[in-house]
C-alpha cells in the first residue's frame, strides 16, 4: 500500500540528499574551476548559505577546505552536521536564515548553486541576502550563484525528473511549474517524491515558491549591491571553458560575482 504524506521535501534530508547528492561532481569541479581562475585569493574557507544537507559542503570538506554554512531547517542542518561530525570535522552549519545572518570570521567564497536564491519571496529579502554574503567574504573572493531566469522570449523549461538509488532505497521525483504570476514574481511549483524500499512505497505531495527573475529584474538587483561586480557568466553545464552571454532566451545562468 501506498503511504501518502503531504509535506516538506527539506524535512527529509536522508531522502532530499540522495535525490541530489548523487549530482555533486559537476558543481563540484566547476566551483573549483571558479575559485582558480576568478577569485584574486587562494581560497581555503568556503560558506553555502541555504546549504541543505551540506552535499557540497561534505565534499569541500574531505579535501581540506573550511567549510560552513546555514539553512533554515534544521532537519537539513542536523543531517549536515552530523555527517560533518561524524567524518571528523566541526559542527559548523547553523539554523539562520540566508537573509539575516552575520559570520565571525569571513570567507573566500561562498556558492548556492541551484535556484535556492528565489525561494527568497522580495527584492528587500534577495538584496538582504546579498548583502549578509558581500560582508560574509573578504576582498576579492566569490559568489557564485546559479539560477533560472525566466526567458522573455522562446519556451522555458516547466518540469524536471530526477531519479537516485542506493542500496535498497529507490527514490524518484518530479517538479512541474503549477502556476506562473510575472507580476506577483512567483511560480508556484508541485513536486511528488516516491520512495520505494522493497517492502514499501511511500509518496510526498510537496509545494514551493520561487521567485522570478527575467534577466533585466536580476542585473537591476545586482546593481543595487555595489560590493559585487560579475566577473563571469557560465551555465548549469558548468564548463569552465565556456562563458554565456545572456539573451532573451537564456534560462540557466551561473552568475560568478567577485567581492569588490
Ligand atoms: C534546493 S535546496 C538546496 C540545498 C543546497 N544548497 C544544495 O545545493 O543542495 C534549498 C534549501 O534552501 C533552504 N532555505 C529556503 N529558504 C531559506 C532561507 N530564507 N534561509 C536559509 N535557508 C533557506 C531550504 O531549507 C533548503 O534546504
Amino acid at each position: 500500500m501506498t503511504e501518502v504524506i503531504t509535506g516538506d521535501l527539506y524535512d527529509f534530508p536522508q531522502y532530499y540528499d540522495l535525490l541530489f547528492g548523487s549530482d555533486w561532481k559537476a558543481e563540484y569541479r566547476f566551483l573549483e574551476h571558479c575559485y582558480a581562475r576568478y577569485a584574486t585569493r587562494t581560497v581555503t574557507r568556503v560558506f553555502e548559505p541555504a546549504c541543505g544537507t551540506g552535499r557540497l559542503l561534505i565534499k569541500f570538506a574531505h579535501k581540506g577546505y573550511e567549510v560552513a554554512g546555514n539553512d533554515l531547517n534544521p532537519h537539513a542542518v542536523d543531517f549536515c552536521n552530523d555527517r560533518l561530525e561524524r567524518a571528523g570535522f566541526p559542527r559548523s552549519v547553523a539554523v539562520e536564515d540566508m537573509a539575516d545572518f552575520q559570520v565571525r570570521r569571513k570567507f573566500d567564497a561562498a556558492f548556492n548553486m541551484i535556484n535556492t536564491f528565489r525561494h527568497l519571496p522580495t527584492e528587500k529579502l534577495a538584496e538582504a541576502h546579498l548583502h549578509c554574503v558581500a560582508d560574509a567574504l573578504t576582498k576579492g573572493g566569490l559568489y557564485v550563484l546559479g539560477i533560472h531566469l525566466t526567458p522573455t522570449v522562446g519556451e522555458r523549461m516547466e518540469s524536471e525528473s530526477w531519479v537516485a538509488r542506493r542500496g535498497n532505497l529507490q527514490v524518484n521525483s518530479h517538479m512541474w511549474s503549477k502556476e506562473l504570476d510575472l507580476k506577483k514574481r512567483n511560480e508556484h511549483l508541485g513536486l511528488t517524491i516516491d520512495v520505494y524500499t522493497p517492502t514499501s512505497h511511500k509518496q510526498i505531495h510537496d509545494t514551493m515558491d520561487y521567485r522570478t527573475y527575467t534577466a533585466r529584474q536580476m542585473n537591476a538587483l545586482l546593481r543595487k549591491v555595489p560590493e559585487f561586480e560579475i566577473v563571469a557568466l557560465h551555465d548549469f553545464c558548468y564548463d569552465i571553458r565556456r562563458q554565456i552571454e545572456i539573451t532573451a532566451e537564456t534560462e540557466d545562468v551561473v552568475y560568478v560575482l567577485r567581492r569588490r
